[in-house]
């Protein structure tokens, strides 16, 4: 290749650049995926943020999952010691905790807000259902390993959950207790259940990882979808995603890492459970057992219902019911902004949804089971109530562009 005389080093990179594109065009791919050749709607608000936000998020949970499992003793005998000598020995291991256990509470807020905002501007309907329907397997697959997370420790929380959640697979008609017994590898949560459990919180995010790729991927057939929910027809209505969006999404994660520094440095064990600081005890059981914030809403939905069977169906339920949710809500118009009645029903749900939490985090008896059956009600309605909006709201005129 011929340099010349004016620009040397110019020439080089571009040799250099087209020497790596014919060999292997990941620049350019990267180009088009999300550099200055991806068009996306020139409107995106701040709720557009939290997809890029949650990708960093769990690529910090693999890196610190990482360091953790460096030192991490997966065997009943070791398990609460091991992470009592992180949180002291290792070098800066109390900071690499801290990040992860914190991180993973932030990673369910980010992308819980994530779920929100497309349930709001209906991101989920047409042609978004498949992107949509691997967000709600994403979901399940956080669940998994954050429930699997939560048992490492080895604490009282970790041991007594591990307990409570494994064993509502009894249920499942004549092999029910055979696939618990399975699952724990004996009979009742132990070494081997331990052992399984870290294998599997270790695998899981890599799957996630895979599920994200598809999820991105459905994302570029169609492209975002935006506050107006109306499909974009004018070259005019986009703009390159680089430097635009990347320079928000920059911005935005700077303004994420201010609270979750802050956690992660002055209130790590704030949205954890003190009793999982006492090592796990099969001989004493806590007052009361409580998962993790981010399951409490499906925990009271669980708890709600005083037929195990039924309790048990109905929080699967809960979550599984997303997947249809592009089919029960056939409504034309996308965005909430426009569906007069639409709106308020949204507001209404997520208000609830904060009212199972709570629900979820108080006793199992009498006045908080009666607020959790009529939330788990109200949470069903919203469902309910969907094809039947679908059929009968008026929208506000729809515009035709942004
Ligand atoms: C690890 C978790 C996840 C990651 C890394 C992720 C990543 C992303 C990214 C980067 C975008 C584009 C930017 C944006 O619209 O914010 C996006 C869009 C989207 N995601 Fe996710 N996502 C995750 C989980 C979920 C979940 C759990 C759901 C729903 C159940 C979901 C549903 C959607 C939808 C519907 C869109 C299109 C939104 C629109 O264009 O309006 N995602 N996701």
């Amino acid at each position: 290749m011929a340099h010349t005389p004016n620009h040397p080093v110019e020439n080089d990179i571009r040799n250099t650049y087209q020497w790596l594109e014919d060999r292997l065009p990941i620049i350019s791919f990267l180009n088009n995926s999300v550099g200055s050749n991806f068009m996306a709607p020139r409107n995106l608000s701040y709720m557009w943020n939290f997809g890029s936000l949650a990708g960093i998020a769990l690529v910090l949970q693999i890196l610190t999952g990482i360091f953790l499992a460096m030192h991490y003793k997966p065997d009943v005998h070791m398990a609460f010691d091991s992470i009592q000598h992180i949180m002291r020995d290792v070098n800066w291991g109390w900071l690499i905790r801290n990040l992860h256990m914190v991180g993973a509470s932030f990673f369910f807020i980010v992308v819980y807000i994530h779920m929100a905002r497309g349930l709001y501007y209906g991101s989920y309907k047409s042609p978004r259902e498949v992107l949509w329907g691997l967000g709600v397997v994403i979901f399940l697959l956080m669940m998994a390993t954050g429930f699997l997370g939560y048992v490492l420790p080895w604490g009282q929380m970790s041991y007594w959950g591990a307990t409570v959640i494994t064993n509502l697979l009894s249920v499942i008609p004549f092999v029910g207790p055979d696939i618990v017994v399975w699952l724990w590898g004996g009979y009742a949560v132990g070494d081997p259940t331990l052992n399984r459990f870290f294998v599997l919180h270790f695998v899981l995010p890599f799957v996630i990882i895979a599920v994200v790729v598809l999820h991105i991927w459905a994302l570029h057939m169609h492209g975002s979808n935006n506050p107006k929910g109306i499909s974009l027809t004018k070259q005019t209505d986009y703009i390159p995603f680089h430097p635009y969006y990347t320079i928000k999404d920059i911005f935005g994660l700077g303004v994420y890492l201010i609270p979750f520094t802050f956690m992660v440095f002055y209130a790590p064990e704030y949205l954890g459970h003190t009793d999982n600081n006492i090592p796990a005890n099969p001989l004493v059981t806590p007052a009361h057992i409580v998962p993790e914030w981010y399951f409490l809403p499906f925990y009271a939905i669980l708890r709600a219902i005083p037929i195990k069977e039924l309790g048990v169906l109905a929080m699967f339920g809960s979550i599984l019911i997303l997947f249809v949710l592009p089919w029960l809500d056939k409504h034309p118009v996308r965005s909430a902004r426009f569906r007069p009645l639409y709106r308020p029903l949204y507001m209404l749900f997520l208000a609830n949804f904060i009212l199972l939490g709570w629900c979820g985090m108080m006793p199992a008896e009498g006045i908080y089971v009666r607020i959790a059956q009529a939330a788990t009600a109200i949470y069903f309605g919203f469902f309910a109530l969907l094809p039947v909006l679908s059929k009968y709201e008026k929208a506000k005129p729809v515009p035709t562009s942004i």
